[in-house]
C-alpha cells in the first residue's frame, strides 16, 4: 500500500491498431499496479498529435505527453515485436523523451507479437534503451506470443497464468516505485 504518496502508473502503448492486443495485455498489467494502489493511466498516442520537429513545438502537444509521463512515478511500455524490434512509433515517442521523464523512474515492459517466438527482440532492446535513459527496469518482462490468440472478446487473458505474470509486472513497478518513493 501507498504511505506517503498517491503513486502514479502510466503505460503508454507502442500500437496504434484498434483493438490492439498491446493495449489490452497493458490495461491487465495497470490492473496490477492499481492492485497495489496506483493511480494508473494508459497512455494511447492516437490521442496526441506528436510532431517530431522542434520549430513545430507549438502545432504539437508533445509536451503534454511528456508533462504527464515527468509525473509519473512508475512507467509501463507496451509494444508489438516487429520486424525483430520495438515498434517505431515507441521509437518515436522515447526519442521525444528523455532523462527528465525517464531518470531513476521504475519502468516495466510487456511485448507481444503474432508469431510464436513472442516479442524477446523487442523486450530485450526496450530494455537497452531503459538503461540508456537511466530508468530502473524491473526484472519481471512478459512476452506474448500468438497475440491474437491470447485475449477473449472482453480482452481479458485465456490463460490465468499469463495473465498473473502480466499483473506483475505492473505490480513490480508500483511496489519499486513506492520504494523509490520512501527513499
Ligand atoms: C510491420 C509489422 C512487423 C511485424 N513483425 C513481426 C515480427 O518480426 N515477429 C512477429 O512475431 N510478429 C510480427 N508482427 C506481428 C505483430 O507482432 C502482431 O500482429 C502483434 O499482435 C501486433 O500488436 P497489436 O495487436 O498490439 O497491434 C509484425 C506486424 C507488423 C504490422
Amino acid at each position: 500500500m501507498v504511505k506517503d504518496a498517491q503513486i502514479n502508473v502510466v503505460a503508454i502503448c507502442g500500437s496504434l491498431r484498434d483493438g490492439s492486443t498491446t493495449h489490452a495485455a497493458l490495461s491487465v498489467a495497470l490492473a496490477g499496479a492499481e492492485d497495489e494502489g496506483a493511480e494508473v493511466e494508459l497512455i494511447d498516442l492516437r490521442d496526441y498529435q506528436l510532431i517530431f520537429h522542434s520549430t513545430a513545438a507549438e502545432e504539437s502537444n508533445a509536451s503534454k505527453l511528456k508533462e504527464k509521463v515527468r509525473r509519473a512515478h512508475g512507467i509501463l511500455l507496451g509494444t508489438p515485436e516487429y520486424h525483430g524490434s520495438f515498434s517505431g512509433v515507441l521509437k518515436y515517442v522515447l526519442d521525444l523523451m528523455g532523462h527528465d521523464e525517464f531518470e531513476n523512474k521504475v519502468v516495466g515492459l510487456i511485448g507481444v507479437s503474432g508469431g510464436r517466438m513472442g516479442a524477446v527482440n523487442a523486450l530485450s532492446m526496450l530494455r537497452t534503451v531503459g538503461a540508456s535513459l537511466r530508468a530502473w527496469v524491473v526484472p519481471t518482462t512478459v512476452s506474448i506470443p500468438h497475440a491474437s490468440d491470447a485475449f477473449d472478446e472482453k480482452g481479458d487473458f485465456h490463460d490465468p497464468e499469463l495473465a498473473r505474470r502480466v499483473k506483475l509486472v505492473g505490480r513490480e513497478v508500483t511496489r519499486f516505485a513506492i520504494l523509490n518513493y520512501n527513499n
